[in-house]
């Protein structure tokens, strides 16, 4: 024996968009319900389908309806599918309405709409499958609105979700005492990742108090787009004395480092051969190309 709390909750795994269903009763009254039973059925001819349950206050009117309209809502409407979906008692003087085509209600500001002249009506268990033959239709730009096991969700929202938050940034320092570079173990720059909203600058000096290491930041030498990773903002740094936790190497003997990245080994050739002129440069640019403007006032 299926249990029907089972069944609907296996029936609501089926993601669907949002419609709104009217008609107009033969005393006047503009009717309708929030309805997720929305089916395309046919391009010619052209057909669609609903599916109202018995348990509607409306269910009459629609059973005797010779027209009806199909609202999908859009983005932004979901307070128009919660009024069509609770007993509310004028729904309609709760939301914009237009009549496209005579006298059958349609949401305004809806995703797509939909009136159709009654074809077919097939009762199927506590629903009735109203097949309607569609006289017009009308489409915006809009994203529907979605709905799914865990209420309504909006393609915006969930494309906002998925794409990456503020670019990522690390800081490092190109750490001198005039004649010698203090590497990383591994050969590279003492590098940090930097949270977003924080500054560079003041993020990697407490790095580096933290990690021991006595520097003073001066000026900015490189700073370059990673591709995914993000972006790499190197600084310069002068010690006084060798950090015990860094590696020395010559600044005149760059290759001496056999840093895996080449972008930091082109950093160290051109820190090298700027040191003997004492002419500095900035570089801007990406991991491989970009342009070295000079630093030093001439
Ligand atoms: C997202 C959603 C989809 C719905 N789909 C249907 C449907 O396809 N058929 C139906 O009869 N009721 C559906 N309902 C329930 C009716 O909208 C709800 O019972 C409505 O308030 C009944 O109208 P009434 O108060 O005039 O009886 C749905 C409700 C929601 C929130």
């Amino acid at each position: 024996m299926l249990d029907p709390k089972d069944l609907r909750q296996a029936f609501g795994r089926f993601m669907t968009g949002v419609t709104v269903v009217t008609t107009r009763t033969e005393t006047g009254e503009n009717v309708g319900f929030t309805a997720n039973s929305f089916t395309s059925v046919s391009l010619d001819p052209p057909l669609l389908l609903v599916c109202p349950g018995n348990h509607l206050s409306s269910f009459d009117a629609f059973r005797q309806a010779t027209r009806f309209g199909v609202s999908i809502l859009s983005e932004g409407q979901q307070e128009i599918s919660n009024t069509f979906a609770s007993s509310k008692a004028d729904r309609f003087a709760l939301c914009d309405w237009d009549q496209p085509v005579g006298d059958i209600p349609l949401i305004t500001g809806r995703a797509a709409g939909f009136v159709c002249d009654m074809f077919q009506q097939i009762p199927a268990g506590d629903h009735l499958v109203l097949i309607g033959r569609v006289l017009h239709a009308d489409c915006t730009h809009q994203d529907g609105l979605g709905y799914g096991p865990d209420g309504y969700f909006t393609l915006n929202k969930e494309r906002k979700a998925e794409a990456p938050t503020a670019p990522h940034t690390r800081a490092s320092v190109l750490l001198d005492d005039g004649e010698n570079l203090f590497l990383t173990q591994d050969d590279g720059l003492f590098t940090i990742s930097v949270p977003t909203d924080k500054s560079p600058l003041r993020t990697l000096a407490s790095a580096l108090a933290t990690a021991g290491i006595d520097a003073e930041l001066s000026v900015v030498y490189a700073t370059y787009d990673e591709g995914k990773a993000g972006r790499r903002i190197v600084f310069r740094g002068h010690c006084s004395q060798r950090p015990s936790a860094l590696k020395l190497v010559p600044i005149d003997a760059p290759d001496a480092s056999a840093t895996p990245d080449p972008a930091i080994k082109s950093l160290l050739q051109r820190f090298a051969s700027e040191h003997k002129t004492q002419n500095f440069g900035f570089y801007i640019g990406n991991e491989r190309t970009g342009d070295v403007l000079p630093l030093n006032e001439r």
